[in-house]
């Protein structure tokens, strides 16, 4: 498929979206989950085709996307690593954690690095505080999370890409 064709099946995909659910109370944050889960991060038509199937402005579209950290306008880290910040993972040393793991990946929160490995996200808790600090990578969370753990973690993920030979 050529860069136009792709750009027209993604655009059709969106409206799907879009018609959907546009009906519903409040379809816009269901409509932009939908979207990021079929895509991994919500494209740019997306916000004026949204825009025109909700009767919104772009801005205000644009505002709700922008206030929530879980939503990306643009293609994520291969794995989205996540780091709690609430009460109880702070209390257990989650700050000292957060600079360790934001100096080991050389990215700060709402950055990609620069292997389009990974992405680095703040989460304020993850439901998992009896196991503070907690991380989660992906869809699996990892309790009692320490800089050196979180280093070998970092090695296993990169020699399983290495392993299956992955390119993006
Ligand atoms: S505060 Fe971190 S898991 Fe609940």
């Amino acid at each position: 498929m050529n860069a136009n064709g792709k750009e027209q099946s993604t655009e059709k995909t969106i409206t799907l979206f879009v018609d959907n659910k546009k009906k519903l109370p409040g379809a816009l944050l269901p409509i932009l989950h939908d979207i990021q889960q079929h895509f991994g991060y919500i494209p740019q038509p997306a916000i004026v085709i949204i825009a025109q199937g909700l009767q919104q402005t772009e801005a205000e579209i644009y505002g709700v996307i922008s206030f929530y950290a879980h939503f990306h306008l643009e293609q994520p880290g291969r794995h989205i690593i996540e780091v709690c910040r609430g009460e109880a993972c702070q209390a257990m040393g989650s700050t000292a954690l957060e600079q360790a793991i934001k100096s080991q990946l050389g990215v700060d929160f709402g950055q990609t690095t620069a292997d389009k490995n990974y992405t680095l996200e703040p989460v304020y808790c993850l439901g998992n505080c009896a196991c503070s600090p907690s991380i989660k990578v992906g869809r699996k969370t990892y309790g009692r999370m320490s800089s050196s753990k979180f280093a070998k973690l970092i090695k296993t993920l990169s020699l399983y890409q290495l392993n299956l030979g992955e390119e993006r």
